[in-house]
């Protein structure tokens, strides 16, 4: 399969910044993922070889820096849930320099967007020493990381050149459960063998096709509640927890707006004495069986007096909730409800009048430990 890269990849178009380009282009990218990966009957297309090497595995270990370290937050959940393989999720400049105890037959999967982190660099050489087997992740073709790395599995997202990167996190998403969902059927796992991937990638797509259509709400909520505050909280549980720290990175780079992702159940234990008369406290909520938890972690900010929003999905939704999701598997939803994060992260940034594509003290690809 080839994929043909055209000018209208690195042009910006009518578009004010890449990031919202690049936001736009999130509903083809998983289309082409699915081209890409999945055979005509939906079948995940994986090499025996990979698949192999991760069935004897009795661990995985991702690795990455900054967002990608979060889509590997969201690929631990994938393929605990899909694989039944234990795995861990670590920040790359971390584990090279403070290794966590290796399992007597790891996995490694690199994930970066540019392939080129000098951190995650550092965590292969040493992988790559002790003769590991390693999958890298990544958008960018004979990349350093995928160069090194035994086996590479390309993002297909195009270039992505904002700073903040938003395709290729959903990208890396996409893969991961095509990953797990591959793995798990090898394995015969049942849980694997019932999740249709190529139905929950079309769902997803036309699921985030109607969050960016609606991307006027958006900026409304940006403009109301983010541009003249210092401080905001995103909140969830579980997988929603995971999305959590990527909406708050997005405000963060971008809108300068110091953001904190926590798990909701842990506010009360000392980040809930930050909230003060109109914090905005967004709440992330596609998790039937926290739902209920999440709700009244946000009355409990709602009675000190934060302003709270939610992100919902929709067959969990209620009467006055902000952003309603389409409905897509639970273990698919960081895939949507990442996107109006992106949206108000990008808004605020835009309205702010700073200059969203080329965030201050920001790299897109930093190549120093
Ligand atoms: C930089 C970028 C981030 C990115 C991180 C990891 O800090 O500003 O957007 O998430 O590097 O990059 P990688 O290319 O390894 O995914």
């Amino acid at each position: 399969f080839h994929v043909d890269m055209d000018a209208s990849e690195t042009d910006k178009g009518t578009y004010p910044f890449y990031m919202l380009k690049e936001i736009d282009e999130q509903p083809n990218v998983m289309r082409r993922l699915a081209q890409v990966y999945l055979s005509e009957t939906g079948e995940p297309v994986i090499s025996d070889k990979l698949l192999n090497s991760m069935k004897q595995a009795d661990r995985i270990y991702i690795v990455g820096a900054g967002t990608s370290y979060h889509a590997g937050l969201v690929g631990k959940r994938l393929f605990e849930n899909l694989t039944q393989t234990p795995t861990e999720v670590h920040i790359s400049s971390e584990f090279a320099y403070e290794q966590p105890i290796l399992s007597k037959k790891p996995f490694f999967i690199f994930l970066s967007q540019s392939g080129e982190t000098a951190d995650s660099r550092e965590v292969l050489v040493n992988v790559n020493a002790g003769g590991h087997e390693s999958l890298t992740i990544t958008n960018v073709q004979n990349s350093t990381l995928s160069r090194e790395a035994t086996y590479t599995l390309l993002l297909h997202a195009g270039p992505e050149i904002a700073v903040a990167s938003t395709k290729a996190y959903t990208a890396q998403i996409a893969i991961e459960a095509i990953l797990a969902k591959a793995l798990g059927e090898a394995d015969n796992q049942i849980v694997a063998q019932r999740f249709d991937v190529r139905h929950q990638l079309g769902l997803v797509a036309t699921g985030i096709q109607a969050i960016v259509d609606e991307k006027k709400k958006l900026e409304d909520l940006a403009k109301s509640s983010f541009l003249k505050t210092p401080n905001a909280f995103y909140i969830g549980r579980g997988i929603d927890w995971s999305v959590s720290l990527e909406a708050a990175l997005k405000l963060k780079e971008i809108s300068y707006v110091q953001a904190e992702g926590f798990a909701s159940g842990e506010l009360k234990h000392g980040t809930i004495a930050l909230i003060e008369k109109g914090t905005p406290v967004i709440g992330l909520i596609t998790q039937e069986k926290t739902a209920g938890l999440t709700r009244s972690n946000l009355q409990e900010t709602m009675a000190r007096g934060a302003h709270i929003i939610t992100i919902v999905s929709e067959s969990l939704a209620k009467p006055g909730d902000d952003i309603i999701l389409p409905d897509v598997d639970e273990l698919m939803s960081p895939l949507l409800s990442v996107v109006p994060t992106q949206l108000i992260a990008y808004y605020t940034s835009l309205n702010k009048g700073l200059d969203v594509d080329r965030p201050r003290n920001l790299a897109k690809s930093v190549t120093v430990e």
